[in-house]
């Protein structure tokens, strides 16, 4: 069966996520709804997030065990406000309000939701006043995380007060006939530190799920699931050196062996050693078939003389897709391709309701060449980016593959500020590469998002043994993030600054000068152009 995009994008019929115990987040657009979700898998869970006005059959063929209603940025009281579908309520099934969806319920309930006197935003204390399976093993006062307008002012029939704050007579609102429950502030976010607690208690106890969504069952009924939607035709898999598209071909390759072939189009905006990793990885020690295209001139030649960022963004996206195309089209009976699309993307493009923003839509699943004939597998598609290290990992990829830092598809192109030549590229390179030894000696690797050089436009004078000298000022960034929308500059220790600072104008010719970026984002964003 060949799926066209559209059809790949809106249905998952041979998706293995379906077989399994599911949550499902209703997300009224609170930022962190997608962090619900994240923690719900963390709990091997399966959990989606569906917009708060999708119809019941969006649920369809999910073996659904409860619902988690967001938080979100609205009042019940206003006009057009989103409220939770009543098949929601009639599936009988327990429900978990969390702030805005605490008072929909309530709302919704035949309860009394009031504006708050003011927002009320930050740490708070909880005191529980009545012993509820939601709270178990938890102690009776713990601290938690608020950030929320409207206020509670009367129960729902039903409803039972479980636990008080200091501004709020309902912190924690119970109905344990029908299973519903609901939390004034934000149990998934890492300052309510005993939030994971509360929804193991609601996944596990309230919803009687018990955890089947695991590294090795995801596997295994993925590779299932790829044989049976590919059959006899082949794959082509763009490789970019990435985790994403390393785990979504290995995935692959352990289904359907030889038939699939990556493409590993290098444009010579790696960083160093990059790209002999992919190759050694996946031809030499994987054995997977794989074109590997040099085309370091050709993009080279396109960024000539180029200073603007989104000129050298279009530009490097249009040569990769040229080169791309002549090589799959290359490949006799390639009917399918591969992408590691991962779940944020899918949500970020996704048709999601009023209630949230959408956000942007990424190349990865809107960008596709229209008359290319090719169904879509992707693997990937409900995975968030840890799930997909813990799959790379049981694959056995190399550790340096499956945890690397993000890196943006132009590559050094963007940050090689100003004009990108072959020789200011091995200079940015020598730089990036003394930045990551640092970091991985100091064992900080992990901690950070995203560390990298860029290599500025700015000459500075200098004076090195009796030598004047004029060279290039080169910038370190490094990045603490849980997602790549907001990011704060990492305080690493003065001293690793200070290696790294010796290292690279020591080490790196035509360097003189190094400087930290110190920027959060925003108002910075991550890269530098
Ligand atoms: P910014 O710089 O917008 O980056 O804060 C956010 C995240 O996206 C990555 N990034 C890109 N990734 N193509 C990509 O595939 C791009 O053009 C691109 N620009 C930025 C960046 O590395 C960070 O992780």
């Amino acid at each position: 069966m060949t799926e066209t995009l559209a059809e790949a994008q809106n249905s998952a019929a041979n998706d293995p996520a379906r077989g399994h115990e599911t949550i499902v987040v209703l997300d009224f657009g609170a930022q962190y709804s997608m962090l619900i979700a994240r923690r719900v898998r963390e709990l091997n869970t399966y959990c989606e997030l569906i917009p708060w006005d999708s119809p019941a059959e969006r649920v369809a063929g999910l073996d659904v065990r409860g619902y988690i209603l967001s938080g979100g940025p609205s009042s019940v009281y206003d006009e057009d406000a989103p409220v939770a579908p009543q098949w929601v309520y009639d599936s009988g099934k327990p429900i978990l309000g969390i702030c805005y969806g605490m008072q929909l319920l309530a709302h919704q309930l035949g309860g009394k939701v009031g504006p708050g006197s003011e927002r009320e935003f930050g740490p708070a204390s909880i005191t529980r006043s009545i012993a509820t399976p939601l709270l178990e093993g938890l102690p009776d006062s713990v601290e938690v995380w608020m950030s929320h307008g409207d206020r509670l002012e009367a129960l729902p029939p039903g409803f039972v007060s479980i636990a008080h704050s200091g501004n709020s007579p309902y912190a924690v609102m119970a109905d344990p006939a029908r299973g519903y429950y609901g939390l004034q502030f934000h149990p998934e976010v890492v300052h309510t530190p005993r939030g994971k607690d509360m929804l193991r208690n609601f996944v596990r106890d309230i919803c009687h799920s018990e955890g089947t969504w695991t590294s090795g069952n995801f596997i295994d009924e993925t590779v299932e699931a790829i044989r049976k939607q590919v059959g006899n035709g082949k794959v082509i898999c763009g490789l970019s050196g990435g985790v994403d598209s390393a785990v979504a071909a290995a995935l692959v390759h352990k289904a359907i062996g030889d038939q699939l072939i990556c493409i590993f189009v290098d444009n010579g905006l790696l960083r160093s050693g990059e790209a002999e990793e992919v190759v050694t990885t996946f031809r030499r020690n994987m054995q997977i078939n794989l074109i590997h295209v040099e085309a370091e001139d050709q993009f080279l030649t396109q960024l000539a003389e180029v200073t603007n960022p989104e000129t050298k963004r279009i530009r490097i996206g249009n040569t990769f897709v040229r080169i791309f195309e002549r090589e799959s089209r290359a490949i006799e009976d390639a009917r399918f391709l591969c992408q590691g699309t991962l779940y944020p993307d899918v949500i970020e493009s996704g048709s999601h309701g009023k209630g949230a923003k959408v956000i942007k839509t990424h190349h990865n699943v809107g960008g596709l060449p229209a008359d290319m004939k090719l169904g879509l597998v992707e693997p990937l598609r409900y995975l968030f980016k840890d799930e997909v290290r813990r799959i790379g990992e049981a694959l056995g990829l190399p550790e340096e593959m499956v945890w690397r830092h993000p890196f943006p598809g132009p590559g050094l192109a963007i940050r090689c500020i100003g004009e990108v030549t072959k020789e200011r590229l091995d200079i940015l390179r020598r730089a990036d590469l003394i930045v990551m030894d640092e970091i991985r000696e100091a064992g900080l690797y992990r901690d950070i998002w995203q560390t990298f050089a860029v290599l500025t436009d700015t000459k500075t004078v200098g004076v090195q043994g009796d030598y004047r000298t004029y060279g290039y000022a080169v910038a370190i960034r490094a990045v603490v993030a849980d997602d790549a929308m907001t990011a704060d500059w990492a305080r690493l220790p003065h001293e690793l600054l200070a290696r790294m600072s010796n290292r690279i104008v020591n080490e790196v010719h035509g360097i003189n000068r190094v400087v930290y970026d110190i920027t959060p984002k925003p108002p910075g964003t991550i890269e530098w152009e």
